[in-house]
């Protein structure tokens, strides 16, 4: 390879690596509030901490083997290369104790592994204990709801839950397949059509974790994220309390514009996918829950800030704001989207 060769080769590495730093800081600032990045380096809950656990483990016995292996292979090239004048050496086969000693050491090495590993498997597999938090998790192309069958409560993108108690997640899907992944929470749980399947864990640090689809389902796969929030007792006590309530409609003195979009919001039949709690009508379930949809950090499966600006792209024109949405483009004017905008912002 030639000297300018692999000096353009750095330079593409170089611009590679700057540009890796640019979407690093962009993505850290503002809005995402994120306080643990999307990783399962960083294990937050009981189950998330028994798998790192695991590859800690796996990880010490595979580092003893590289150096021993490594460190073999160093002394024998030393000791044993080619010398000028030197005689061949005796051709040695058939050394029984050798033959047995490497067959028993990875024998134990693998029983190391795999005791560990299978019983792990077996533990967290099992059902929930008694009293966890019951959320049902159901994926949709490209967006996540959550219910708590046990609080009457549905939501999308976002869930909340407690620090300390086991939550017994039921995973399912309204169409595809798709799977359910906080990194930092714990491993990966397939959602299958007409099948559920379940998960537990219990959260014991504060904080919002980023979590994401790990399972190819149609365009918007990428785009289809959420958030767990983890918080004390009390704040998930007040947000259940919050959540349970009933939509107001605007007042169309004190809130004009927002008045003015809950007519959009009739007009346009917003309701046939939508539900919004206390609202007649307002039972659809093809897209997400909108009762609080106000109070929610982000919108379009957790990809785009909860404010006016995204909201009113969001909804002048969804499938350019997401590929593939299901949600179709109304072809509103802006003052419908504007009505609108001041409407859902109005669902806290
Ligand atoms: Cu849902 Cu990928």
């Amino acid at each position: 390879m030639s000297v300018r060769r692999i000096r353009t080769l750095l330079q593409k590495f170089a611009a590679l690596a700057a540009l890796a730093v640019v979407l690093a800081s962009s993505a850290g600032c503002g809005w995402t509030r994120l306080n643990y990045p999307q990783t399962s380096l960083t294990p937050t809950s009981d189950y998330a901490r028994d798998i790192d656990t695991i590859l800690n483990q796996q990880v010490f016995w595979v580092v003893v083997i590289f150096v021993l292996v490594q460190g073999m292979i160093i002394v024998t090239v030393l000791r044993f290369r080619a010398r000028p004048g030197a005689p061949d050496p005796k051709p040695v086969h058939g050394n029984t104790a050798l033959e047995i000693a490497w067959t028993i050491a990875p024998a134990i090495i693998l029983a190391l592994v795999a005791v560990p590993t299978v019983e792990t498997i077996y533990r967290t597999q099992a059902p929930a204990a008694k009293g966890a938090l019951q959320v049902n998790v159901i994926g949709h192309q490209w967006w996540w709801e959550f219910q708590y069958p046990e609080l009457g409560i549905t939501t999308a993108s976002e869930l909340h839950v407690p620090a300390g108690r086991t939550v017994n997640v039921a995973i399912t899907t309204a169409d595809v397949l798709h799977s359910f992944w906080f990194p930092a929470i714990g491993g990966k749980r397939d959602a299958i059509p007409t099948h559920t399947n379940y998960m537990w864990f219990k959260p014991d640090s504060l904080g919002v974790f980023m979590g994401q689809c790990a399972e190819l389902c149609g365009t918007s796969h990428a785009n289809m994220r959420m958030r767990l929030f983890v918080e004390t007792p009390e704040q998930f006590e007040a947000w259940v309390a919050h959540q349970k309530q009933p939509a107001t409609d605007p007042d169309s003195v004190t809130n004009a514009a927002a008045w003015q979009g809950r007519k959009v919001w009739g007009d346009q039949i917003c309701f046939t996918c939508h539900t919004v709690n206390g609202v007649e009508n307002a039972v659809g379930i093809v897209g997400p829950n909108l009762t609080h949809v106000g109070s929610r950090t982000a919108i379009a499966g957790s990809i785009y800030p909860n404010d006016a600006e995204h909201l009113a792209k969001w909804i002048s024109n969804a499938p350019a704001a997401k590929p593939g949405s299901l949600m179709p483009n109304l072809g509103l004017n802006d003052e419908q989207v504007k009505a609108l905008v001041a409407y859902l912002q109005s669902l806290k």
